[in-house]
């Protein structure tokens, strides 16, 4: 097995506009070891909606970062994450995806906790000593949970800073995001699951990249402009801007050639549904100004947030997480997320644009998850070591088809990559 450095699987040469990433760290299970412990271990990680646990008793269970946990709204109205696994000997103590319920029961020795994670039922009690103690034996949770407008995250980093000084220059487009609804924004029901044979970085600089949109998706922009209206020559340059938002984080922003649901019409709306996007437009001009509004109805955004969340508000908007199952393999799951007074006829043009585009068996992402896997296939061959990831290098203003925002993942997770835990104490004592 080839041995890997995490030192020097960049160059990052911004005298001459150079930045390369070296191969192995899409392939090797060292890097990958490094990541779980450096990365995943150590940042905010995304965990879910607010908005899947409405109710008091609902639930959701899912990995995140690697690990099974529950989403839960307690009978006492608060939202926790509980470490999915039994106190007692292991066992997962809830195997449904998703419900309402009061207490979680072990399958495995019938031990009882409630939906605030409390132990509450063990079967035989008398025959365990004083020192039994149920309180001690709760469902475990993360030393860190923070949410943001609804976004709840995790930590297993007990002295990381705040979830909001965390996202840093992302929270002004979670803002954006979510400025759409005055009620608030809600995860659609029903999730999208899939995995792609490839590394899970290579879905990270997908997603935000700009690039490949016109030779990629051919067929969608050749589709936009048979249904109705869309110059499929005006995707090529997507009038915008690619930000580095701190932290690792970055976006691209631009003026879509396609409608947006929310406000921005599109012929293959309908003439119907013209004077009505052009009221919400009005609405939300009036509660934030001409030109907030503008970048909230008819600005589309590619939103990172280092290292596994992805909020693209393209022609719908769609949260995507992921995590390696391997160096090779990731597991995927998609939301959509839309504002929750939107009426049940936009809702259904809503999800049809999100399935169109975004959906495992849309026009698009079937498209992606073959060039990621195609990638991957690529790089074994060890001989070429590394990717160019270069563009815009030396543009003052980088556009969204340069790749200012890829780099800005890589920078940070580099960064961290090589932060030996020697060096990560020295920065504490600093
Ligand atoms: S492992 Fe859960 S009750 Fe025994
Ligand atoms: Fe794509």
């Amino acid at each position: 097995m080839e041995h890997v450095a995490p030192e020097g699987l960049i160059i990052d040469n911004r005298e001459d506009g150079l930045f390369r990433v070296n191969r192995q760290a899409f392939r090797s299970p060292e890097i990958l070891t490094l990541e779980r412990e450096r990365v995943f271990e150590k940042c905010w990680i995304y965990a879910g909606h607010e908005s899947e646990v409405l109710q008091p008793g609902d639930f959701c269970s899912r990995r995140v970062a690697g690990r099974p946990v529950i989403l839960a709204r307690g009978s006492d109205g608060q939202v926790r994450v509980l470490l999915n696994t039994c106190t007692h000997r292991g066992s997962l103590v809830c195997r449904e995806h998703s419900g309402n319920a009061k207490t979680f029961q072990c399958p495995y020795h019938a031990w009882t906790f409630n939906n605030c994670g409390e132990l509450v039922g063990v079967p035989g009690e008398d025959a365990y000593s004083e020192a039994f103690n149920r309180k001690e034996l709760a469902l475990g949770m993360p030393p860190r949970m923070e949410s943001y407008r609804g976004f709840v995250f995790i930590s297993f980093n007990p002295t990381i800073e705040s979830l909001l000084d965390y996202l840093a220059g992302a929270k002004e487009f979670l803002d954006l995001i979510c400025d759409q609804s005055e009620d608030g924004m809600e995860i659609v029901h029903g999730t999208q699951v899939y995995s792609i044979r490839a590394n899970w970085k290579l879905l990270v600089e997908n997603s935000i990249d700009g690039y490949h949109g016109l030779p990629t998706h051919q067929r969608y922009m050749a589709f936009l402009a048979e249904i109705g209206g869309i110059d499929p020559s005006t995707v090529s340059r997507l009038r915008g801007e690619a930000k580095d938002l701190g932290n690792g984080h970055s976006v691209i922003e631009y003026e879509p050639p396609w409608g947006r649901p929310i406000a921005r019409w599109a012929p293959y709306f309908g003439e119907a549904k013209k004077a009505e996007l052009e009221a919400t437009q009005k609405k939300i001009e009036a509660r934030f100004g001409a030109e907030w509004a503008y970048r909230v109805t008819q600005m589309s955004c590619n939103l990172q947030i280092f290292p596994n969340l992805i909020v693209n508000d393209i022609m719908a908007v769609t949260v995507r997480t992921f995590f390696p199952v391997s160096p090779d393999h990731m597991e995927v799951t998609a939301w959509a997320l839309a504002p929750k007074e939107e009426s049940p006829e936009n809702r259904a043009l809503r999800l049809d644009n999100f399935l169109t585009f975004l959906g495992p068996g849309g026009f698009a992402t079937p498209d992606d998850v073959e060039m990621l896997e195609s990638c991957q296939k690529g790089f074994l061959n060890r001989e070429v070591m590394w990717s160019d990831i270069s563009r815009g290098m030396k543009r003052a203003k980088p556009a969204t088809t340069d790749e200012l925002q890829i780099r800005t993942f890589w920078r940070r997770w580099h960064d961290l990559i090589t932060l030996t835990p020697a060096r990560a104490e020295a920065q504490r004592a600093a």
